[in-house]
């Protein structure tokens, strides 16, 4: 890379900074790790880290969050940063387009900062050579000039973490996650614990909602708590304009099944992928990719914002011929279930047949 691609500008810094960032939603986001409600396992081992880099007066080692989609992980960088004392950068994967983008918001960084990069599995790989000396050794080498000319300078960077997330920790090449010191998956949500995290947005957007009002809207928001602190704005639609001001859960029940989100928090897409399963691969198992063309998404949405929870409730399982249905789906589809043999029962079946043993 030559020079005149190193646009130290702050355009993307300031687009991103704001961007994408729905202010009501921002208002639910805890700004403290106490506020957090949730990811018990990854909060503790965190506060140790910060701790003790706090009391070491260091900088927080790099932190790799990954899991899926919703479960707070720009809020935990948020988070990491007010902890840390310190000034959170944002950017994503997708927005780094050029080597030129990466460097303009490194060399910007100022000590201790937060650089945070969402969906970092997406970085161009030409941009991301330039993060493994800037990870390990805080510096940035680059050739200026072209031919007998050129000449390679090196810019040190002041220490900082590099806080990347992604929905896909597999996606990311090994020289990169091994850069990073902490890892920290984020697993979906208990019910009890969305209900929580429903009362505390209810509290703050000044919405009355009771207990069971709460739980029920949390038990169908599919462990996630975007879609949770989603559904309470839009059930709170239904409540103003029936005339009612606090959130009951009949009114949760009427609301969500308006919304075609069903009692365990399935909606038309989740039914429609089983469906699809059971109807036309007999329960299965499909590839991946067959699956998605069949019911017209993209696999990397069913695998990322559709799986992780039809398979934390048992309806789903992966094996390595594909995907499959279980039992309890059809259950709850209400579809009748016919026991399928193993495969070594269906070799079986046919020994009858007299066939060579
Ligand atoms: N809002 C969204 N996620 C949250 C969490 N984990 N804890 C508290 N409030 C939240």
């Amino acid at each position: 890379m030559d020079a005149g691609e190193l646009e130290f500008d702050n355009r993307m810094l300031d687009a991103d900074f704001s961007s994408n960032l729905d202010d009501r939603e921002d208002s639910l986001r805890p700004q403290r790790l106490q506020d957090y409600i949730g990811q018990d396992k990854a909060k503790e081992n965190l506060k140790v880290y910060i701790d003790a880099a706090k009391m070491r007066g260091d900088s927080l080692d790099h932190v790799l969050l990954y899991g899926p989609p919703g479960l707070g992980k720009t809020t935990l960088s948020n988070i990491i940063a007010a902890e840390m004392g310190v000034n959170i950068r944002v950017t994503s994967g997708p927005a780094i387009e050029k080597p030129g983008d990466l460097l303009a918001l490194l060399t910007n960084l100022e000590s201790g900062d937060v650089l945070f990069i969402d969906e970092i599995h997406r970085i161009p790989r030409t941009a991301e050579e330039y993060l493994y000396p800037a990870m390990e050794d805080y510096v940035v080498d680059f050739v200026i000039g072209k031919g007998p000319s050129a000449r390679s300078i090196r810019i040190d960077l002041p220490k900082f973490t590099l806080i990347g997330a992604t929905t896909r920790a597999g996606q990311l090449t090994t020289p990169l996650r091994d850069r990073f010191g902490v890892l920290l998956k984020l697993e979906l949500y208990t019910p009890e614990q969305l209900a929580c995290i429903v009362q505390r947005s209810a509290g703050i957007l000044g919405i009355e909602i009771t207990e069971d009002g709460a739980y029920e809207l949390a038990s169908r928001s599919r462990g996630t708590p975007r879609i949770a602190n989603r559904l309470l704005k839009r059930v709170r639609d239904f409540a103003q304009v029936q005339g009612s001001d606090t959130i009951t859960s009949q009114i949760a029940n009427y609301a969500l099944s308006r919304l075609e989100i069903d009692a365990l928090g399935l909606d038309n897409l989740d039914r429609r992928m089983l469906e699809t399963i059971i109807k036309f691969y007999d329960g299965g198992p499909v590839g991946l990719e067959t699956l998605a063309a069949t019911v017209g998404e993209e696999a990397v949405t069913l695998e990322d914002v559709y799986e992780p929870y039809l398979m934390q409730i048992g309806f789903l399982s992966r094996t390595p011929r594909g995907r499959c249905v279980t039992r309890l789906a059809y259950e709850h589809l209400n579809l009748p279930y016919h026991q399928k043999p193993t495969p070594s029962e269906q070799m079986h079946l046919f020994d009858h047949l007299g066939g060579e043993e």
